[in-house]
């Protein structure tokens, strides 16, 4: 009686899971499935919001552009893929194929010349961003340009490695960043102190010339001039897809991970 009693009960329960699954059938709605659970990263972290994988990947791939500031659910969700282990497996996964790619190259003329972009490239404002909510607080200059101004941030780490092998080939770099030029100084001496310690140019925007100018527009212009001084742009890295559109984008480009702002 038992036995069949337990038949009778998981029977219930396959029956009405296939009629859940027709029904989404019918009814092209997946509802009563999702939110699915979302392994993020190897830290075993479980994560409900599959929307924010969602969110990430639509920002990550440029389809989700010209947003402010990060969906106030998925603040968790991003401060523990930033925090967490896969932020630096994505990062690595581009660096890495970044150097694949660079020891294919010919470096013969001491003119190939690799640009690097500083924040979340080369530099990284994790300390900073960690305590102002992973981008769901807007922007604010003031407080940014004091964390700046301490000249402390670290390096990230897969891009130093990129750094260092690049140099080793031959190839020089340019580091090209959306900074105003007053912060130069403690830009070079941040840079320095976290294990950056030799560059062929360091620019940094002239907001005379770029007033109201874009990114994209900024960092075209600034190529341009490198490759009219006779340098052969090998490649081009940065986390905004500002770094990486627009002319003169170099031979190859790579798109780090970020999804704490958006620079257009
Ligand atoms: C590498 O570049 C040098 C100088 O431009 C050239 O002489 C040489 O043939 C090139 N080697 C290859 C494998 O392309
Ligand atoms: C930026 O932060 C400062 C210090 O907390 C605050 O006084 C200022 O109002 C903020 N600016 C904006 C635009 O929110
Ligand atoms: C910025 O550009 C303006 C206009 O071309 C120029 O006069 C000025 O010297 C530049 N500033 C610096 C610090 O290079």
């Amino acid at each position: 009686m038992k036995k069949i009693l337990i038949f009778f009960f998981v029977t219930l329960l396959v029956t009405c899971h296939g009629n859940i699954l027709n029904h989404d059938d019918d009814h092209g709605s997946n509802n009563q499935i999702f939110p699915l659970r979302v392994k993020s990263g190897s830290g075993g972290h479980y994560i409900e919001e599959v929307s924010c994988a969602s969110w990430r990947l639509g920002i990550e791939a440029h389809n989700i552009i010209n947003w402010k500031t990060i969906p106030k659910e998925c603040e968790k969700y991003i401060g523990n893929y930033m925090l967490g282990d896969q932020y630096r497996a994505d990062s690595k996964a581009v660096n890495r194929e970044g150097y694949f790619y660079a020891k294919t190259l010919n470096i013969t003329t001491g003119k190939d010349i690799w640009v690097f972009d500083i924040d979340e490239t080369s530099l990284s404002n994790l300390p900073y961003y960690a305590k102002h909510g992973f981008g769901v607080e807007p922007y604010n200059d003031t407080l940014f340009n004091q964390w700046v101004d301490l000249g402390t941030a670290p390096a990230l780490p897969e891009s130093k490695k990129l750094y260092n092998k690049l140099l080793s080939l031959g190839i020089k770099i340019a580091f090209l960043t959306g900074r105003p030029l007053k912060q130069k100084e403690i830009t070079a001496k941040n840079l320095r102190r976290a294990g950056f310690k030799k560059w062929e140019k360091l620019i940094l925007k002239n907001t005379t010339i770029y007033h109201g100018k874009t990114a994209v527009t900024y960092k075209s212009s600034e190529r341009k001039k490198l490759e009219e001084g006779g340098y052969r742009i090998v490649g081009n890295i940065g986390d905004q897809w500002s770094d990486i559109l627009g002319t003169n984008t170099g031979e190859r480009t790579f798109k780090l991970p970020d999804p704490l702002y958006y620079i257009a």
